[in-house]
């Protein structure tokens, strides 16, 4: 069966059926799906029942999976895998975190606009999110169009941020809820790298903005004038008309790709229901700056 592919938004985002992502992909497969991404950016592959291994495969039939994950208390780790992601409300017992285990609130940083291990000297390329149990209401994922945003800013605003190199911190997003409890080791761990902020998309050849919650600092501007400037990007880059909210069915697999997209979690009864998800992320080929710029 060939790739099947639907239209979900008017900018990007598309559906993709015709492909059982439980088995080895056929030959050509995983070209289509790359092509695919190149194209719609993020693409949802509905009733994909997947256990861990299979989603570690359908990861690696696709590139390279990141090594390590960006969390807090790795080493308390609920799932069979190192590199999968835990993206749930989930200690490793099974039972809802508590309010106030500070792995929940690390965690509540997803609600802000970001793109995936932008804090990480080679950041993301695609994340692929899997749904084994979703809330009876809320717990939706947006996601927000970075090419769309750039071709969308005034000519004099992109003369103005088109050479500009941002630092990127897990301390910076999780400081704008306030959250700051972290061991020395972590701090170390989460040390500010540097990203370039506009850059052009390999495979479709389009200029995209690189935003994310996780920047704290702008090269060469006082603080405060860089996150102002930062501010009224990620506002721009996330007005409704390029945004996509996905509402999750038991066993969706969404991708995305994190060079051109923003995306945020919603609220649920988190104190209530579980809300399991599991992320597998490739890694990109190379640290920003020593990518192509616009
Ligand atoms: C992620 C993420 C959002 C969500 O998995 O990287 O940010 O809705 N998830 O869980
Ligand atoms: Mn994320």
């Amino acid at each position: 069966m060939p790739l099947t592919l639907k239209a979900l938004h008017p900018l990007f985002v598309a559906e993709a059926t015709g492909v059982d992502l439980r088995q080895p992909l056929p030959h050509g497969m995983a070209d289509d799906i790359h092509r695919a991404m190149d194209t719609y950016a993020v693409l949802v592959f509905p009733g994909q029942a997947l256990d861990d291994d299979q989603q570690m495969d359908f990861g690696r039939a696709l590139g390279t999976l990141e090594p390590t994950r960006g969390v807090v208390d790795a080493h308390r780790h609920r799932l069979k895998h190192q590199e999968m992601n835990d993206i749930s409300n989930l200690d490793t017992d099974g039972t809802l975190l508590a309010a106030d285990d500070r792995r929940r609130m690390f965690n509540l940083g997803n609600r802000l606009w970001h793109s995936d291990s932008s804090f990480k000297a080679t950041p993301a390329l695609y994340s692929m999110l899997h749904a084994r149990v979703i809330p009876p209401e809320g717990g939706e994922t947006e996601f927000a169009d970075m090419r769309a945003a750039w071709d969308a800013l005034p000519e004099r605003t992109k003369a103005k941020v088109k050479d500009l190199t941002t630092w990127h911190s897990l301390i910076y997003s999780r400081a704008q809820l306030g959250f700051d409890a972290y061991t020395e080791e972590e701090k170390r761990a989460f040390a500010p790298v540097p990203q370039r902020l506009v850059r052009r998309h390999p495979g479709s050849g389009r200029v995209s903005i690189y935003l994310s919650s996780h920047i704290g600092r702008v090269e060469g501007m006082p603080v405060p004038e860089g996150m102002a400037l930062i501010r009224d990007l990620i506002e721009h880059a996330t007005q409704r008309d390029f945004v996509y909210s996905h509402r999750w069915k038991q066993h969706d697999l969404v991708m995305w790709d994190n060079r051109c997209t923003l995306h945020r979690a919603r609220p649920f009864e988190d104190a209530t229901y579980p809300r399991d998800m599991r992320r597998v992320t490739l890694q990109d080929v190379a640290p920003t700056l020593e990518q192509a710029a616009a």
